[in-house]
């Protein structure tokens, strides 16, 4: 239902994002995971029209976004990297002050703020105004300003970056329930763990562009099920084996210290990024 196709986006001589082609499923729960300056936010920023590619296009549906920019803004619930709230306006404010920009008719604002705050067990605050909240409680507030126009596509820029691990998982029940509500959601992040707990496929870009895609399991799995690591002259070897046998076979060849364990998902993210493997 989304299509990259060839999309690049260059700031003079950088490539940003370079030959990007993915095609995301209706339903789909989807992660972008990259380091800092990978390329996400530009990707994300593309997808929701606030900025054109230098090369390729995007399309929703079989829609090209630049083609028509008010359909894809309305299938669209875009929560980005950094705060886009109103401060000195209360959450219900905020939320109503979205709804009127997207044209919601006056009957329906009232009702669909209350609802979608009590959703995000925010209604005990409705009233206060936004920079009263902690991290946590504006990021919900950010997720559900996002969903007052009822899009079906929900875009997430590291949204649960800086949160201590309390908020971040109520965060991730949130997104799980919107999933299972049917949204597709296409989210950015550099925590593996996220990627791996909530996404049903994975992409992994570095520098601008698209290295792998898969389940975690897939991508685990291609990067080798097992590693045995050892410290040695100052820094830590790891290498990759399909079999704990083969690894500690590996591990055989007069190593001291050595730790033969299964591979997770940062694992194989360093090891398909490396230049040495992707060439
Ligand atoms: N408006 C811009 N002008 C120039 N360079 C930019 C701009 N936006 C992003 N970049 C550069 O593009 C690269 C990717 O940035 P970004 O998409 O923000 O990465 P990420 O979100 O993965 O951290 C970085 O090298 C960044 O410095
Ligand atoms: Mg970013």
């Amino acid at each position: 239902m989304i299509l990259y196709k060839n999309v690049t986006k260059r700031y003079g001589a950088l490539s940003a994002v370079s030959d990007f082609s993915l095609e995301i499923e209706r339903g789909e729960f989807f992660g972008l995971l990259g380091p800092n300056g990978a390329g996400k936010t530009t990707l994300l920023r593309m997808t929701s029209t606030l900025t054109a590619p230098s090369a390729g296009f995007i399309s929703i549906d079989g829609v090209r976004i630049d083609r028509n920019l008010t359909c894809a803004k309305r299938r669209l619930g875009v929560v980005p990297q950094y705060s886009n709230l109103e401060n000195e306006l209360s959450a219900l404010q905020n939320l109503e002050y979205h709804g009127r920009l997207y044209g919601l008719p006056a009957g329906k604002l009232r009702r669909r703020s209350e609802e979608l705050l009590e959703f995000a067990g925010l209604s005990g605050r409705k009233n206060d105004k936004a920079k009263t909240f902690s991290g946590g409680m504006r990021r919900k507030l950010m997720i559900v300003k996002a969903l007052m126009h009822e899009p079906d596509i929900l875009l997430l820029d590291e949204t649960s970056a800086a949160l201590d691990a309390t908020w971040r998982r109520r965060i991730w029940d949130l997104l799980r329930e919107l999933h299972k509500q049917g949204l597709t959601i296409l989210l950015t992040t550099h925590y593996m763990e996220e990627a791996q707990t909530l996404c049903s496929r994975l992409g992994m870009i570095d520098s601008g562009t698209l290295r792998r895609t898969g389940t975690s399991e897939e991508i685990i799995r291609e990067a080798g099920n097992f590693v045995l690591e050892y410290f040695e002259n100052g820094e830590t070897t790891r290498h990759f084996f399909d079999s704990r046998a083969d690894a500690l076979a590996g591990a055989s060849r007069g190593l001291n210290e050595f730790k033969v364990r299964e591979a997770n998902l940062e694992d194989a993210f360093i090891r398909l990024t490396q230049k040495r493997f992707r060439d």
